[in-house]
């Protein structure tokens, strides 16, 4: 792949991976999905709205990692909804998203996208959780790639800071 350039590639992968997830029965009609956040996980939200326009996918909900993936999902008329919302009730089937770096054992750093909380809450709810990305996400070493996201909401600002520190 290495012809093509980053944003080809995420493309690329983000298209295959939902076709792939499709094929393998994994997205199915019915099911509650978390979309995610980012450059990557944007082709593959557009991908599986395409499968819902194709017939493929009928009743299908989900929820967005972030205010952009929810505004995305409207527009391509997506069905979006709150995590704690009836129709989800605090359960997803399956979510997908992107990473900044994946190391040989595959541990991961996410977050550069700033979808922090929600793509946490987002994630740990899901059955299964499908990380998306391009070659140039695999690293060595963790954290020493991509600058390291740290969410720091208001009242934990400075044992943040502390443990930062230290
Ligand atoms: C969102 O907060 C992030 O976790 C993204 O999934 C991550 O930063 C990957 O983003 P890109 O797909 O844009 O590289």
């Amino acid at each position: 792949m290495s012809n093509l350039s980053q944003s080809e590639q995420k493309v690329l992968v983000a298209k295959t991976a939902i076709d792939t997830l499709y094929k393998k029965g994994l997205l199915f009609s019915g099911m509650k999905i978390g979309l995610g956040t980012g450059s990557t996980a944007m082709p593959a939200v557009k991908r599986f709205a395409e499968l819902i326009d194709e017939g493929k996918l009928k009743d299908v909900k989900a929820v967005a990692t972030s205010f952009q993936t929810t505004l995305a999902c409207e527009e391509l008329k997506i069905p979006v909804f709150s995590l704690s919302s009836s129709e989800i009730n605090g359960k997803l089937d399956l979510a997908i998203d992107g990473a900044d770096e994946i190391s040989a054992d595959n541990h991961l750093i996410k977050g550069g996208g700033a979808a922090h909380l929600k793509e946490k809450l987002v994630e740990y709810n899901a059955e299964k959780l499908v990380i998306i990305a391009d070659e140039s996400k695999v690293v060595e070493d963790l954290g020493t790639v991509f600058p390291l996201p740290v969410e720091v909401i208001p009242e934990a600002r400075l044992s943040v800071i502390h443990e930062l520190e230290l």
